[in-house]
């Protein structure tokens, strides 16, 4: 287990159904939808239950099944706008976006919302969607290095004057953009678990998405990126993804889980098991996400099964302080019908959670 799991209390952050099809490649009922009305509603419902995050998803061509995509950016801020304290988070890919336009475009909406918006920074694994759009497809490596200069360029337009740097991607040269965010600064997040995201992590960004996992696998990304924050002196925050099954049983949240696979869409689910071969996999030490993904871990798109968040309120509410222990200080979930079960989340396992945690903080301080 990690040695630098949080005292503070673990974030929640649901992912905003931005995309069609909801968060499983599966043709179970899921009383979800893509609109800005549902999702507006949906964000509304979620600070109400205690979320601190909401996540956007960015595509740009069907991935997964996905066949409508409303885009991140714009869609974070009309959530943010229908919202009083919900962060949300804008996913961004490099390539598509230059850190200039990002900087800009991102500090206006955090003037308009008195900072509440993130951005999380993701390095790609779909080359078809790259191709259909006209990007240029990087290797897997260099599409690190690309984040990394990407994040180190938006840090430093939003934090300096006349920001000058010479990338082998990007170029600045005395530029002072006005105005620059209000304090504290848009947080970055960024996606993926390769030895490259690790890498990165531990260098540049704020927070570190990993693939849903075992509390042991996610403890072994920990520990390595804190032995290279040490290094570098700076270390990430960890969100870790989980599809929620939270039912009065456990038989019937496996139940349901057995129905999402049994009615899972073979063609969607093996074509997006081929493109995510061009991400993990592709790396050069063959680890990060999906690089040990099966058929059934593919159905939830980010592995959000393997979390195993999947029982009572009280036994995902104790797999969750796991989770924490292995180092988590957020949890992504997804869920099948969101505002319904968003909000029993917030109603029946987050209260367990906080319960749980000041139990664990009572014993700790009795024994200090
Ligand atoms: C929580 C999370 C959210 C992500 N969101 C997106 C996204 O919206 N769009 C996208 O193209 N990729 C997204 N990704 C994929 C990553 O950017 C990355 O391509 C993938 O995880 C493979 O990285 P790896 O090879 O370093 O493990 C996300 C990944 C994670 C873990």
């Amino acid at each position: 287990m990690s040695q630098q799991q949080s005292r503070e209390p673990i974030k929640f952050a649901y992912w905003v159904p931005n995309v069609s099809g909801g968060l499983v490649i599966s043709n179970i009922e899921q009383r979800t939808n893509w609109t800005i009305e549902y999702n507006q509603k949906l964000a509304q419902i979620a600070e109400k239950a205690g979320f601190d995050y909401a996540l956007t998803q960015i595509r740009f061509t069907a991935g997964y099944g996905a066949e409508f995509q409303h885009e991140s950016v714009s869609f974070s801020h009309a959530l943010l706008h229908a919202t009083e304290r919900l962060k949300v988070i804008a996913a961004v890919l490099p390539g598509p976006w230059t850190p200039a336009v990002l900087a800009k475009q991102i500090t206006t909406i955090n003037h308009l919302t008195q900072g509440r918006v993130a951005v999380n920074i993701v390095s790609g694994w779909f080359r078809g969607e790259f191709q259909a759009i006209g990007e240029p497809w990087l290797d897997h490596d260099e599409r690190y290095r690309r984040s990394e200069e990407f994040i180190r360029c938006l840090r430093g337009v939003w934090t300096e004057d006349k920001f000058t740097f010479a990338g082998d991607f990007y170029r600045f040269r005395d530029f002072s953009l006005k105005p620059k965010p209000i304090e504290p600064l848009p947080e970055i997040f960024q996606g993926g678990s390769s030895r490259a995201a690790r890498d990165m992590a531990a260098r540049v960004s704020d927070w570190y998405f990993t693939n849903g996992n075992t509390p042991d696998e996610i403890a072994k990304q920990v520990n390595d990126i804190r032995q290279k924050g040490a290094a570098s002196g700076h270390q990430p925050k960890i969100g870790v993804n989980a599809f929620a099954v939270a039912r009065s049983t456990e038989a019937e949240a496996r139940a349901v889980v057995q129905e999402i696979i049994a009615k899972a869409l073979p063609e969607a689910v093996n074509a997006f098991g081929a493109e995510v071969k061009n991400a993990g996999l592709a790396s050069p030490e063959r680890e990060g996400n999906w690089a040990k993904s099966g058929f059934e871990d593919l159905v939830q798109y980010n592995d959000g099964f393997r979390s195993n968040l999947i029982g009572t309120p009280q036994q995902i509410a104790e797999r969750i302080l796991s989770l924490k222990d292995a180092g988590a200080d957020l949890i992504l979930l997804g869920f099948l019908h969101f505002q319904e079960e968003v909000a029993f989340f917030g109603d029946q396992v987050i209260p367990l959670v906080r319960e749980l945690e000041a139990r664990r903080e009572g014993a700790r301080a009795a024994a200090e």
